[in-house]
């Protein structure tokens, strides 16, 4: 737990960007592909459409535009940056990292790069470290991009994950600020958990086969019913608890910020925090889940809207296969 000290410099976003391909697939073109409605997705999901990145797009073509709108937004240059940290679980290919990929494309020569694999809750493992590496003194500055092609591990004959998922990115530049900035963050993991959602094959215990791709073992696996469950439990946990940390009640909180996977899980969160469903902000209807990219693209998006003001109290708060959860307060 990570509660700042009052005298403590802090941490905070003086940039944002985010990128979401021009293809939206509805609902109505999912009915003419697996047997479903528009009316059983928009009442169980929330979700009416998702973007769907071209064939020719990489998680780090979308990282790279995400990530130049926020370098222009912090008014800095990608050589300035000392640290790049992409939150993604659809690399561009399991080695080298899409972070050095993004690098080149950036042309970011000074900055250390990694990827972060935390799933729905990588945006905030990743802020959260370089939050850390900041404060540390390593590096003075870092670019933290959640970016996703999941369409590219979409069984798109599965009606049960095909119709949840979209592509995009969210990216935020992170530097010391003199007000404002990370309050206080709360996260946790439950590997026990593993096998609820997850792509079973190409990795080194399934590695790829004739086998595993006639089986689509390299596509996305859910148990969604009983994943719901431990999202509604485990993100209003999160959030009550990164606000406790500053003894801050509902009434403190001007936007949760959370992860999009399902309208009903929001609901239910806001239920259980007792906070005020509209406080919770909401895109899923435009782009549905996209894993690490779906918290950033909403703080973007919420910024970009005009709902986040400055001085505002926000809790980003997110969950996901691991599983992993996180929850962040951030004066803005
Ligand atoms: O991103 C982080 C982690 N992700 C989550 O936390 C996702 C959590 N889970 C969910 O959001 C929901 O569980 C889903 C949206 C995935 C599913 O909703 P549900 O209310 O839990 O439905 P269900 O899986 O219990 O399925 C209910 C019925 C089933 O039919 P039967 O067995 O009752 O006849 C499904 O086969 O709905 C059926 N169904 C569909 N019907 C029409 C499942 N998908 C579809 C579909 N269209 N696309």
């Amino acid at each position: 737990m990570a509660k700042k000290k009052k005298d403590e410099a802090r941490v905070g976003i003086i940039g944002v960007g985010s990128h979401l391909p021009k293809k939206v697939l509805a609902n109505e073109d999912l009915e003419k592909m697996v047997d479903t409605t528009d009316e059983w997705i928009t009442t169980r999901t929330g979700i009416k459409e998702r973007r769907i990145a071209d064939e020719g797009t990489a998680t780090s073509d979308m990282a790279k535009d995400a990530c130049e709108e926020a370098l222009k937004d912090a008014n800095m240059k990608a050589s300035d940056i000392d640290l790049i940290i992409v939150a993604t679980i659809t690399p561009d290919m399991p080695l080298p990292s899409t972070a050095c990929i993004l690098q080149s494309k950036l042309d970011a020569k000074n900055a250390v790069c990694f990827d972060i694999s935390a799933a729905c809750a990588g945006f905030i493992y990743g802020v959260s470290t370089a939050e850390a590496y900041i404060k540390s003194g390593l590096y003075k500055n870092a670019l933290v991009v959640g970016s996703e092609k999941l369409s590219a591990f979409t069984d798109w004959k599965d009606r049960n994950t095909c119709v949840l998922f979209g592509d995009g990115a969210g990216a935020v530049v992170l530097a010391p600020v003199k007000r404002g900035g990370i309050l206080s963050t709360y996260m946790g993991s439950d590997g026990t958990q593993a096998d609820l959602l997850k792509v079973p094959a190409g990795g080194s215990k399934m590695p790829a086969t004739k086998k595993t791709v006639e089986e689509r073992l390299h596509y996305i696996k859910m148990s969604g019913s009983e994943l719901f469950k431990h999202a509604v439990k485990i993100m209003a946990d999160a959030g009550n608890k990164a606000a406790s940390m500053l003894n801050y009640s509902c009434d403190d909180i001007d936007w949760v910020i959370p992860h999009q996977a399902n309208i009903r899980i929001l609901n239910a969160v806001a239920n259980r925090m007792k906070l005020n469903s509209k406080k919770i902000y909401l895109n899923i209807r435009r782009y549905g889940n996209m894993s690490s990219a779906s918290t950033a693209v909403a703080l973007v998006d919420a910024v970009k809207e005009g709902r986040i003001k400055k001085g505002d109290i926000i809790v980003l708060d997110a969950f996901g296969a691991g599983l992993v959860w996180g929850a962040m307060v951030i004066e803005w």
